[in-house]
């Protein structure tokens, strides 16, 4: 079986870098479809309270039997959860859907700048990693500015920044911070939701190396270091997503598909996202 490459975080923890998102797959689906995954060689799965559908990829983990530590699950905190005890409590909920005794991340799901909790939050995430129930602690949709609030309040810097990219948002600000600060970049939405698999530059270099474009997009991601997970309910595609493993592109294909930035948003812009 194809062997995953991992990313080493900066707490050592060691997360896959290609991963199995769940984000709108229907819960009652859920098991099945994460099934699948596992079934293909995903060994990263990323959920979320929002997505209702813990209790799918618990199910499906339960199923699959795997040794608990070979499978690196990621979950988040909704919005409304925000705050120190109200974090914990929601921790708790989620580990409860999910079935486990831990998770490997937790995530800040989104800033919501205008709450202002998000520091009362990751305090109760550093609770959370210090009592050893979660393995790693981070954000999604953080800003620059957010990160630096956390860090001139003398707090734990995040071990990840999930982030909407792909290749019409190439993030560089927030790419450069994450390497300068040692925090790696997670990719939401690698495929900007299919939006960039008609591009001719990508259905080019596809025909090229005979594979699907879809390939193409996550070999571009891991050439550049991203951890993606992206979704799919096809068992088809979730295939072949994983078979991107195999894809290797050269500097000057990864260039050209660099070049197609138009920092195009799918999804809500964090600093108005409350
Ligand atoms: N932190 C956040 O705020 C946030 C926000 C959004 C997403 N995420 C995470 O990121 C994960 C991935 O993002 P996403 O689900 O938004 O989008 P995505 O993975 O970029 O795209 C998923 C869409 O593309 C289709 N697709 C998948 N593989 C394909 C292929 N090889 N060829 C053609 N079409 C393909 C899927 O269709 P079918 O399912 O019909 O096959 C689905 O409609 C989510 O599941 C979630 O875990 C996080």
């Amino acid at each position: 079986m194809t062997t995953v490459p991992t990313v080493t975080l900066n707490d050592g923890v060691e997360i896959p870098q290609l991963g199995f998102g769940v984000f709108q797959v229907d819960p009652a689906e859920t098991q099945q479809v994460v099934e699948t995954a596992l079934e293909v060689g995903y060994r990263h799965l990323d959920t979320a309270k929002i997505y209702g559908n813990e209790e799918g990829v618990g199910a499906a983990l339960k199923a699959a039997g795997l040794p608990r530590d070979e499978v690196f699950v990621t979950t988040k905190l909704w919005n409304a959860d925000q705050g120190y005890d109200s974090t914990l409590a929601a921790f708790d909920a989620s580990l409860q859907r999910l079935g486990l005794d831990t998770v490997d991340l937790y995530l800040i799901h989104w800033p919501t700048p205008e709450k202002d909790l998000y520091v009362d939050t990751w305090r109760a995430f550093e609770t959370l990693l210090a009592d050893g129930r979660t393995r790693s602690i981070g954000v999604s949709n953080f800003r620059a500015q957010d990160l630096d609030r956390l860090a001139s309040e003398g707090l734990a810097t995040p071990s990840v920044n999930q982030i909407e990219l792909h290749p019409y948002l190439a993030q560089d600000t927030l790419r450069a911070y994450g390497a300068e600060h040692d925090i790696a970049i997670e990719a939401w939405s690698p495929l900007a939701q299919g939006k960039v698999l008609d591009d001719p530059v990508v259905t080019d270099i596809a025909s090229r190396h005979d594979v699907d474009p879809g390939q193409v997009v996550l070999a571009w991601h891991l050439a550049l270091g991203n951890i993606v997970f992206p979704k799919s309910v096809t068992p088809e595609r979730i295939a072949s997503n994983f078979a991107s493993l195999d894809v290797t592109l050269g500097a000057d294909e990864v260039e050209a598909i660099s070049a197609l930035n138009r920092d195009d948003r799918i999804g809500p812009d964090p600093a108005a996202f409350n």
